[in-house]
């Protein structure tokens, strides 16, 4: 087992080299799809590594809307998902009409959209984030009231964050893994683990949310575990996460706060189809130019109100 393994690893290894290419894996992925990319990372800081790693190959280890970003911020890269079948459900939960919609309806709020969201989606709306920089990209818009999709969770996280009006688009969109998490459960994991701190994705529901002693994305995460005090650390996010952290943080202890956290779609993702994908350069995620360039837009749109300049226009 260990030596089919490694064989491949050296496969994936030879043709990476040969290819040009960059692996890209997102904090959720299996432990030995982590361990072979050249970055492991959260949604924003694997868009932004697709565009600076300038490779003419990636491999994006994630869930369609991740492969369909890379795609629109690479367009000279040919981009390749080794699993198509590898959906976020919640992105599943918006429709371009709901948009459309909710412009209608509310036609002077900007439309925020969530990065796990469909690229057709991504295209109608102004401002494009993801956890890490929901709140500030909120509160840096100048309007008290904000369409936001798909998450109503964390349109209501924003919400509290940012004291404006968030109307979740639709109505229930939800991430299927992080709704998993109780607040019963984690109180009486609080209870039992009593040093340890307890941190929770901004996806989860606002009691557990109420719960936690951080908020934040899974990268965000990281970087709280390692600057913390604490030696024992209950997670609330998919439980992928955990590899990551033991390997960078080996002295400390995790704690699934559910260990039904487990995102089917993230988990397609194996080393064989990363290998496969390799081989046959397979399977080339395509955007239509007009999408790729719309989302672009509202990418340059976003980094522009934090005041920041995307980084593949920094000089
Ligand atoms: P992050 O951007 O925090 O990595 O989250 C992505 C995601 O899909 C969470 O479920
Ligand atoms: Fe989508 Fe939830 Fe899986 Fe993240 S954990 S990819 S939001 S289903």
């Amino acid at each position: 087992m260990a030596r089919a393994l490694n064989g491949l690893v050296q496969e994936i290894s030879s043709l990476r080299r040969e290819l040009g290419a960059v692996i890209l894996a997102h904090n959720y992925q299996l432990p030995e799809v982590q361990d072979v990319a050249d970055f492991v990372g959260d949604s924003l800081e694997l868009s932004v590594k697709a565009r600076e790693a300038g490779a003419r190959v990636v491999v994006f280890c994630g869930v369609d809307f991740m492969a369909e970003q890379a795609a629109a911020l690479n367009e000279n890269a040919v981009v390749l998902h080794p699993d198509p079948e590898a959906r976020c459900p919640m992105a599943a939960m918006i429709t371009v009409g709901d948009v459309l919609r909710a412009r209608k309806l509310f036609p002077r709020a900007p439309v925020v959209m969530y990065v796990n969201s469909p690229a057709v989606v991504k295209a109608e709306a102004d401002y494009i984030v993801t956890s890490a920089n929901a709140v500030d990209v909120v509160k840096a818009i100048e309007s008290d009231v904000i369409v936001f999709g798909p998450d109503r969770h964390l349109a209501e996280y924003v919400a509290e964050k940012t004291g404006k009006i968030v109307i979740p688009v639709p109505s229930d969109g939800h991430c299927p893994v992080h709704v998993k998490f109780s607040a019963r459960e984690v109180s009486v994991l609080k209870s039992i683990y009593r040093s340890c701190v307890f941190m929770a994705h901004p996806e989860c529901t606002a009691s557990v949310r109420a719960l936690a002693d951080f908020i934040g994305s899974t990268s965000q995460m990281v970087k709280f575990v390692k600057n913390c005090q604490a030696k024992c650390i209950l997670v609330g996010t998919e439980v992928g996460i955990i590899h990551r952290l033991a390997k960078e943080c080996s002295d400390k202890v995790f704690i699934p706060a559910s260990t039904s956290a487990i995102c089917e779609d993230m988990k397609r993702i194996t080393i064989e189809k990363v290998y496969k994908s390799l081989r046959d350069r397979v399977y080339r995620v395509e955007l239509s130019k007009e999408i790729a360039s719309r989302v672009r837009k509202a990418i340059e749109n976003t980094f522009s109100i934090l005041g920041a300049e995307p980084p593949w226009l920094r000089r």
